[in-house]
């Protein structure tokens, strides 16, 4: 790659200016949403920077993308750093134009000219408390980083840390954009979080496969293979998230027929081209390669002409984020809708913790992806003749049952405004979901349904594989430091302004899921789980620890009840729901809740602990009985035998 970045620079410009020009004549149409007109080099210079910028970080992730995950390396090539150093070019083109799209964004926003007087000392003073140019300072940040380690790393542990700076980059543009401020505003920052990564690999692994394409060699057709079940994921993405960001944006059907819906069209027309030309690729030029690995001819014109439409589609997309959606946010919504992202839910009456519903695009997609995989896996063993426990995918779906309900039902929803239904939601995703999820062995799944790698390169097997056995998953494996991280970070949150942001910010809101799910994960896993990873203890010491974590948590529950001030006042004081007035006394409830609820799936675990440990027993009894048929018992022979030693001398000392 060093040695052609010509071919570089030409498929990226290429792909860069059948967007820039698409962008700006399609903007032309659009009408700008700032205070005031900046003046043409904002108006031309923002869409274009901005479809630089997200071409070059398509580049730098699909350059890492395949470095890390899908390039072998022979005996003296060394391809991943080559294709890293690309990353890093990219990464720096990436950066120049996230700067120059940033200080243009600034003066679109302030409506104060670039060159103007003052306008460097503006920008100092209101970089910050602006989200958009704070969402592309952090974005440049990202990418600063992800292209510095990018030209410094050697392996693929480095590698792989700068390709999820490069994640961070582009998935936080999520929060810019007409996201902000809809009634909708998490699916659609969420969707369009989605859409950016997903167009990231999409694009930047087609650019990335173009260029490696000579130094890949034989090993190109298995690369364009790996390459496109990454691009199928992607259109599948890139499809849903559009749609469902376009469904927010256009408000209804009527919206299709607006400038805005026009292109909306036009992009899903750009997604079926896309998806025609991933046709010809998986059914022509897969069996080609095939036949000769080495021969990308075929790959070099599809690829072209499919980098060009892609273009186009970034183009329009950067021309859409410029323009103004037919739903777009009419504003008020009133105080709960400022501090929640979502009107007043009502009283939370008996009936409604069943028949209340807000599905969340994130939360059931996950759930769908999580499900949808599993029983693949779980299919995949059965063609091949291999068992799996039915008891196992019913936990699976079960446990992604509680999480949809948890997160889309009434715990989810009158969480945003009650702190005992939150508490609900939180024992629901930390203590009951991962009770389900756990029994599943989803990583034992992983490894026996997917086919080992034999040359070397990290495939989702080899990945999951690497990071069970990982030094940090080890230490987080033990017993006590799981259980310490488990009921420390409970106290830590609630008892730090994280609780508040949490339920004031909708990325706060993403970690604190997060962070239950995995921290119970975590604790569940090294108590009950059966998947590979660090050696388990004596069930009786995670029994010594499970009642430890059981007083704890009746500890922690008695604090919030008795705890005279209320937690995240600035939030749950603020509120002033019309038809709940007693907030501390709503504190009181969440604090028994804790107690409550979190007690009865900590039971359940001690159950399945003692459950384990019978178990375990039997096991060894079977092996030590299986030995003692082997040996002809000759532990007890041994044994005896030393009985009998100690009795002569004994008898010898006349004792
Ligand atoms: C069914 C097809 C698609 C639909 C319905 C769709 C819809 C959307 C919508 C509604 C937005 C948000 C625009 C805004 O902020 O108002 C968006 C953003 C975006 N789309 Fe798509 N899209 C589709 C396919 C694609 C394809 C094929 C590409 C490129 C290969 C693409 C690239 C992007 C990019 C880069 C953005 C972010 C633009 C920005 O804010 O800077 N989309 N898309």
């Amino acid at each position: 790659m060093a040695r052609r970045p010509g071919a570089f620079g030409w498929l990226l410009g290429g792909a860069a200016v059948v967007a820039v020009v698409i962008g700006l004549v399609v903007d032309r149409g659009a009408k700008p949403t700032a205070l005031a007109d900046a003046g043409a080099l904002v108006r031309w210079g923002l869409p274009v920077t901005t479809v630089v910028a997200e071409l070059a970080a398509a580049a730098t992730i699909g350059l890492l993308g395949l470095a890390v995950f899908v390039v072998p390396e022979g005996g003296s090539t060394s391809r991943r750093i080559r294709l890293a150093r690309s990353a890093s070019v990219a990464a720096l083109v990436w950066v120049v134009a996230g700067v120059v799209q940033l200080l243009l964004a600034f003066s679109d926003v302030s409506g104060t000219p670039v060159l103007a007087a003052g306008y460097f000392g503006q920008l100092m003073t209101f970089v910050w408390s602006i989200e958009l140019t704070r969402v592309l300072f952090v974005s440049v940040g990202w990418a600063m980083l992800a292209g510095l380690g990018a030209s410094a790393a050697r392996g693929r542990p480095a590698m792989t840390w700068s390709l999820l700076s490069a994640f961070a980059g582009i998935g936080i543009l999520a929060l810019n954009g007409h996201a902000a401020g809809t009634a909708t505003h998490e699916d659609a920052v969420d969707t369009m979080g989605v859409h950016l990564v997903a167009m990231a690999c999409w694009v930047g692994g087609l650019l990335a496969l173009a260029l490696s394409r000579r130094a890949l060699g034989h090993d190109f057709g298995v690369a364009v293979r790996r390459y496109s079940v990454v691009a199928l994921w992607s259109f599948v993405a890139m499809g849903v998230s559009g749609v469902i960001q376009a469904a927010i944006r256009l408000g209804s059907w009527s919206g299709l027929v607006t400038a805005y819906g026009a292109l909306v069209i036009v992009k899903a027309v750009v997604l079926a081209v896309l998806g025609w030309f991933g046709w010809q690729h998986r059914r022509n030029l897969a069996t080609r390669l095939t036949k000769d690995p080495g021969d990308g001819r075929g790959f070099a014109r599809l690829a072209v002409g499919e980098l060009a439409v892609m273009g186009v589609g970034v183009g329009i997309a950067v021309a859409l984020s410029r323009g103004i959606p037919p739903a777009a946010d009419a504003g008020g919504g009133g105080r709960i809708q400022a501090l929640t992202g979502y009107p007043d839910p009502g009283p939370l009456t008996f009936a409604r913790w069943l028949t209340a519903w807000r599905f969340d695009a994130l939360f059931l997609g996950v759930a769908i992806v999580a499900v949808g995989l599993y029983l693949a896996g779980v299919h995949r063993l059965h063609r091949r003749g291999d068992a799996w426990p039915v008891g196992r995918a019913v936990s699976w779906v079960g446990g992604w049952a509680v999480w949809v309900y948890a997160t889309c039902g009434a715990p989810g929803i009158w969480g945003r405004v009650l702190f005992s239904t939150h508490m609900v939601m939180h024992m629901a995703i930390a203590m009951i979901v991962p009770l389900f999820l756990v029994p599943a062995a989803p990583v034992t799944l992983v490894l026996r349904a997917l086919p080992p790698r034999r040359d070397g390169t990290w495939g989702p097997r080899e990945l999951l594989f690497h990071a069970v056995h990982s030094r940090a998953v080890h230490i987080l494996g033990n017993p006590v430091i799981a259980a310490l991280f488990f009921f420390v970070s409970l106290a830590v949150f609630y008892y730090s302004p994280l609780f508040g942001l949490a339920l004031t910010t909708h990325t706060g809101h993403l970690l604190m899921l997060a962070h239950f799910l995995l921290t119970g994960y975590l604790f569940t896993w090294v108590l009950i789980g059966i998947d590979p990873g660090p050696p388990k203890w004596s069930p009786l010491f995670l029994l010594v620890i499970l009642f430890a974590t059981i007083s704890f948590h009746a500890f922690f529950g008695v604090i919030i009840t008795s705890d005279p001030k209320l937690l995240a006042p600035d939030f749950f004081g603020a509120l002033h729901l019309p038809w709940m007035t007693d907030v501390h006394g709503d504190q009181v409830n969440a604090g028994e809740i804790a107690w409550g609820v979190g007690e009865v799936p900590t039971l359940a675990l001690a159950l399945m602990v003692a459950r384990s440990w019978v178990r375990r027993d039997r096991a060894e009894q079977v092996r030590l009985d299986r030995q003692a048929d082997r040996d002809h018992d000759a532990d007890l022979t041994a044994y005896n035998e030393m009985l009998a030693g100690l009795r002569a001398q004994d008898d010898r000392l006349g004792r």
